[in-house]
């Protein structure tokens, strides 16, 4: 069911400082940075060639990425997020089995422009999975 790894996040403290890092000190193509209120982020997407980056900063007030960050203060791993053909076929089949889709099981509209839905990291090994919809055309 599961495509290709879209992208590895990474929830930062400072995105400002963040982004420097891996454009001045990894070489990497870093892009803009992103606002996206009803994610509660504000993201840098970092392009490797075979897959993307994700730093992710807190963006507002009650941002889920928030309580993360206070854990881990100077940042750490968040998700790792696969491409699906259908987000809806996805969750019904996940759903069938028991797996929990997190917030109302509805996809949110995410970066991309794509449908994203998140799995129940505790369903998944300890990892948050985000799946997004990336049609074949
Ligand atoms: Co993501």
């Amino acid at each position: 069911m599961i495509g290709r790894l879209n992208h590895i996040a990474i929830a930062v403290p400072n995105l400002e400082a963040a982004a420097k890092k891996y454009r001045d000190q990894l070489g990497a193509n870093v892009g803009e940075p992103q606002a996206l209120p009803e994610h509660g982020v504000t993201v840098v997407f970092v392009d490797t060639g075979n897959t993307k980056v994700e730093l992710l900063e807190p963006l507002g007030e009650g941002s889920t990425i928030q309580g993360f960050v206070d854990k881990n203060p100077s940042g750490g791993m968040h998700h790792i997020c696969f491409e699906v053909p259908s987000i809806a076929d996805a969750v019904a089949k996940l759903q069938a089995e028991g797996a929990r889709v997190l917030g109302d099981g509805k996809p949110k509209i995410g970066a991309h422009g794509n449908p994203v839905v998140f799995l129940h990291p505790k369903d998944f090994d300890g990892t948050l999975i985000e799946l997004e919809e990336i049609s074949s055309s």
